[in-house]
């Protein structure tokens, strides 16, 4: 039936009620560990190849989830399961697809706690950012399933006398997936729900580190009765089965989103048509960012270190969206510098199951080490501000690294580090901040704290960013109302969360009749 207009899920409030739940929650989750993970193809769980095990990165010692990682034969058996279920599939009515999301949402709602309790062990989520990623994910199942009701309205392309003529969209095929592991509910949920309900079949592979996230994804669809071969799952490294995935004739397109690296390396891949292809690989790719804040002259301070320290730390600056390089006028400088470095020093560190904790523990070893790595390039580019007041426990913990007097072109200032260390910049003017904050091959983030019109302005038309937050911080975008995605190095593809996301998924068709 109709549905009614988008609006968001609101957040979760936390009341005695709800704060109990969730405790119980975290704990029923405890004693569901390790969660055994296949892969499933055509609704069928099959064995896998190798062993992995997802550890909880607070804890390490606690397995989540042990994996019998899909093969490149596994891969192939779901992209031949993808393509046989794609003609029912791709023929089904809209408003039908769409009803999937939108029990798939209820379900969601439904069992919100256990789900996000997961969230917290496997991806090291605190209390508050686990549940919004619940909305976020229910949020995507309840947009994209009104947007697809929306595009299929049959668009009428001319109206002259004695013709007749309509444009209308029709599936692309069989997708990939492939999802990272630091929104690995909600872009999972996203990516999945947009390609299958614009009519394609899917092949999904969560991120290495987060396999029982992404069973949760695929138990989701599932419990709604999606058909089989509609979702396929194939949890693995993408180093052992990602070429294979994107690269195979019957795959049509790829959505991505995670690393420049990996990004790029996919655009290639979907560059070259295989023999047997019978059409071009479109590729749709999510990227880094390395995003900046500009704190104006004229700025007030004491409403900028809040929205600033929640863009840089929160999830541990663990988000494409966080804000690495601060870039600060002059005549604000020293008291922004003062007053940032009293406020990282209050953050509390903790392990993320604790709802009192702040920064909980980076996703793994990894990424722990490439971190103080680039702590280390700091203190020899420039001048370490604090690392914060840590309480470390026995997790991937990695105490905060704010960095002074670095150069714009230092390593520092330029890579995605992907981790609690932060830039700041003093620049003389406005035209030096937008000079420093467009000085790098990404385009996915940027903030101004302003209250001069003039420089508002300035910086609409040339701050180059794919989301300019004016007055507020460079994370946490809403659906419908802040669409989500960069250019330059950070991506290829219209925005997430936004109107144009879907077509993307379709092929359109122009239908002319002399009447
Ligand atoms: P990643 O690139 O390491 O991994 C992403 C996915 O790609 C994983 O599922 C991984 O297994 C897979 N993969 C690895 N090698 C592959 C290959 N050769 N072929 C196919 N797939 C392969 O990224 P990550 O560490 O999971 O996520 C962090 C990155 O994601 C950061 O760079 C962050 O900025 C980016 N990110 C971007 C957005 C956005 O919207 N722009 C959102 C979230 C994260
Ligand atoms: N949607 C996420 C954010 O805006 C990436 O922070």
């Amino acid at each position: 039936g109709d549905k009614g207009p988008f609006s968001n899920e609101p957040p979760v409030a936390w009341d005695v009620h709800t704060h109990a739940m969730f405790a119980v929650a975290l704990d029923d989750a405890k004693k569901s560990f390790p969660r055994q993970v296949r892969p499933v193809v055509d609704g069928i769980p099959v064995d896998g190849g190798k062993e992995m095990i997802s550890a909880d990165p607070n804890a390490p010692d606690r397995a989540v989830a042990a994996v019998a990682c899909a093969d490149v034969g596994t891969v192939e058996n779901a992209i031949a399961a993808a393509k046989k279920a794609f003609a029912a599939w791709s023929a089904t009515p809209t408003q039908e697809r769409a009803e999937y999301l939108f029990y798939a949402a209820q379900q969601l709602r439904t069992n919100r706690h256990d789900v996000a309790a997961l969230l917290v062990y496997e991806s090291g989520k605190n209390w508050s950012e686990a549940q919004a990623d619940i909305c976020e994910a229910v949020d995507f199942l309840e947009f994209y399933g009104r947007e697809m009701i929306r595009l299929s309205k049959p668009r009428i392309a001319s109206e002259l006398p004695g013709e007749s003529s309509r444009l209308e969209y029709i599936p692309r095929g069989v997708g990939a997936v492939i999802a990272p592991w630091n929104f690995s509910l909600p872009i999972s949920v996203g990516m999945v729900c947009a390609a299958i309900v614009t009519g394609n079949t899917v092949v999904y592979k969560p991120a290495s580190q987060t396999p029982a996230i992404g069973q949760a994804v695929y138990d989701l669809f599932h419990s709604v009765n999606l058909p089989n071969g509609v979702l396929n799952f194939v949890p693995g490294p993408g180093s052992d089965i990602g070429d294979a995935l994107v690269a195979h004739k019957d795959v049509g397109f790829t959505v991505f989103t995670g690393s420049k690296e990996v990004g790029l390396r996919i655009i290639e891949t979907c560059g070259r048509t295989p023999q047997g292809a019978r059409q071009v690989k479109q590729v749709i790719a999510e990227m880094g960012g390395k995003n900046a804040i500009i704190i104006d002259s004229d700025a007030d301070v004491d409403a900028a270190v809040g929205p600033v320290v929640q863009s840089a730390f929160g999830y541990m600056g663990q988000k494409c969206s966080a804000a690495s390089r601060l870039i600060v006028l002059e005549e604000n400088y020293d008291k922004f510098v003062s007053r940032f470095k009293d406020a990282v020093e209050t953050l509390i560190f903790g392990p993320a199951d604790d709802p009192r904790t702040d920064l909980g523990a980076v996703i793994d070893p990894a990424a722990r080490k490439k971190i103080e790595d680039y702590i280390q390039i700091g203190q020899a580019d420039g001048t370490l501000l604090t690392r914060g007041a840590p309480n470390q426990g026995s997790g991937h913990f990695v105490a905060p690294g704010v960095f002074t007097d670095i150069s714009p072109q230092s390593r520092l200032a330029q890579e995605e580090i992907f981790g609690p260390v932060v830039c700041i910049f003093k620049v003389k003017d406005f035209e030096e901040a937008l000079e420093v904050a467009n000085g790098v091959p990404f385009a996915l983030t940027g903030g101004l704290f302003s209250r001069s019109p003039a420089n508002i302005e300035r910086a609409c038309r040339e701050f180059m960013v794919g989301s300019l937050y004016i007055n507020r911080g460079t994370t946490g975008a809403m659906m419908k109302r802040h669409p989500f995605g960069g250019f330059k190095l950070s991506g290829v593809g219209s925005k997430a969360m936004g109107q144009d996301y879907l077509p993307q998924f379709m092929y359109c068709r122009t239908i002319v009749e002399n009447t």
